[in-house]
């Protein structure tokens, strides 16, 4: 078996994707080991969580820099001391330097709550809502500078229901991603994703479609 493949996550608020990653290592699904959890949010409840599971918290507050490439660089700096093989972005509600990005090329993944490439960006449920759509979804992509863009790797979908609100949307949504963000760390740790010249390789072969749950 390889050797355990070391992940840190980056937060900013509640951390529950955080939360299923933590739950799948314990179980053993996942083989690897949570080295730290990173958040730019001191309040950030997931810090709680990876408190509770014996997990390093970090906070790094962007008002202590108040210049993305500095605040970006610290980071940079912070999460090397740890050696990560894997960057999970979990919630983590910042727009990364491209040099941060760069850094972390092929070994760093983002959820995004919609069916990427459709709604990029911020308030994805209702906007999703407004333009009465009939199915929804969340993805798992590896990151890339442009934001939200990142080839997709695993995505989950679900059909909206008639007059299903924004509430039950999102909380319909929390699981779907909570059942695709560990098994794609899952296969990451297995070492059976990569990135090459933009396009993922699943167990060496490209990946033409997204996986689908
Ligand atoms: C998740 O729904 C995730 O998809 C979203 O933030 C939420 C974090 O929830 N991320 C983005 O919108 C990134 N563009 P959590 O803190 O409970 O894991």
């Amino acid at each position: 078996m390889n050797s355990p493949c070391r992940i840190l996550v980056l937060i900013s608020g509640n951390g529950s994707n955080l939360q299923a990653i933590i739950d799948s290592v314990q179980s053993g699904q996942i083989n690897g080991k949570l080295v730290a959890v990173f958040s730019n949010k001191a309040d950030a409840y997931g810090l709680k969580r990876a408190e509770l599971a014996g997990i390093p918290g970090e906070v790094i507050p962007y008002a202590d820099f108040n210049d993305r490439q500095k605040y970006d660089q610290a980071l940079v700096k912070a999460i090397d001391t740890y050696q990560p093989d894997l960057i999970v972005l979990a919630g983590f509600m910042r727009i990364l330097t491209d040099e941060f990005v760069n850094h972390y090329a092929g070994r760093m993944l983002n959820i995004h709550p919609s069916l990427l490439p459709k709604y990029k960006g911020l308030n994805t449920h209702k906007r999703v809502l407004d333009a009465g759509e009939k199915e929804h979804g969340a993805s798992v992509h590896f990151v890339v500078p442009e934001l939200d863009s990142g080839p997709v790797i695993l995505q989950g979908k679900i059909s909206i229901a008639e007059n299903e609100t924004e509430q039950q949307l999102i909380e319909r949504i929390h699981e779907i991603e909570h059942k695709i963000y560990p098994k794609a760390v899952r296969w990451f740790a297995d070492r059976r994703l990569a990135l090459s010249k933009g396009i993922v390789l699943f167990d060496n072969k490209p990946l033409t479609q997204p996986k689908l749950l």
